[in-house]
This record gives C-alpha cells, structure tokens and sequence, in this order.
C-alpha cells in the first residue's frame, strides 16, 4: 500500500526563525515556500534526499495546525507516505475499521490527493496519505 515516505511535517510558529535552524545552522535546502490557503499554513519545503521536512506556520489562529500548536506546541506535526491508488488505500482501511479523518480523498492544488488517518489510529502520530499525479 504505502511507496515511500513524502514528508514529514513540523507545526512551528515563526517560519523565518525556524529556517534559521533547518536552513542556516542544518544546511538542508530551501527548495520553495508556498501559503496553503485551504489549511491556512505557509509552508517552507525542504528536500531530504528523496523526501523532505515541511515546516508549517498557521496563518489563522482558529485553524487545526493553529490550535495543535497552541495546544502542544511546535514539533513534529505529521508523516506523509505516498501510496498508488488512495481510494484503494482507504477502502482497505475503512475495511479495517480504523479512524480517518478524510473519508475520502481531498483534492489538491497541484491535483494530488490526499487523506489524513486519525492518530488515535496510528500510535499517536498523524498520518497523511499522498496519491501523486503523473510524475
Ligand atoms: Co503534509
């Protein structure tokens, strides 16, 4: 079902002071920034090999990432695993009875799909599922 990892996420609440980190001080790669207007974050993308960390900062303090972060904090937000075919991906999960929190797919900007599963489901960690377009 799952391909590989795409990204991992990390909720922060000053992008430009988290890049001092991930960027200056670690050396990974700004590869591009963009605002998610449909999870009200911005996202600074930084490729790790094949995958990459995406730092998040909510721009709409009554958004989800907003409310995780007041909640817990900054840090690792969720991991996202690109799977071939999500419909199948979740069918085979609702089979399974586990949590989502996307009964179906949501289309992307980019016209890639995706899905979260819910953490009570997998360990505590929030789980993202990518199916790509034509690569
Ligand atoms: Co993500």
């Amino acid at each position: 079902m799952i391909k590989k990892m795409n990204h991992v996420a990390v909720v922060v609440d000053d992008l430009e002071a988290a890049k001092r980190f991930w960027v200056d001080t670690l050396g990974l790669v700004l590869a591009g920034e963009e605002h998610v207007a449909s999870q009200a974050v911005d996202v600074a993308f930084l490729p790790v090999g094949d995958s990459k960390i995406e730092l998040l900062q909510p721009t709409d303090a009554e958004s989800g990432v907003a409310r995780y972060l007041q909640k817990r904090g900054a840090g690792m937000h969720h991991i996202c695993f690109e799977v071939d075919d999500i419909e199948a991906a979740l069918a085979k999960l609702k089979t399974a009875e586990i949590q989502l929190i996307n009964e179906q797919p949501v289309l992307g900007s980019d016209g890639r799909k995706f899905a979260f599963i819910h953490p009570k489901a997998a360990n505590g960690v929030l789980v993202e599922l990518y199916e790509l377009t034509a690569e």
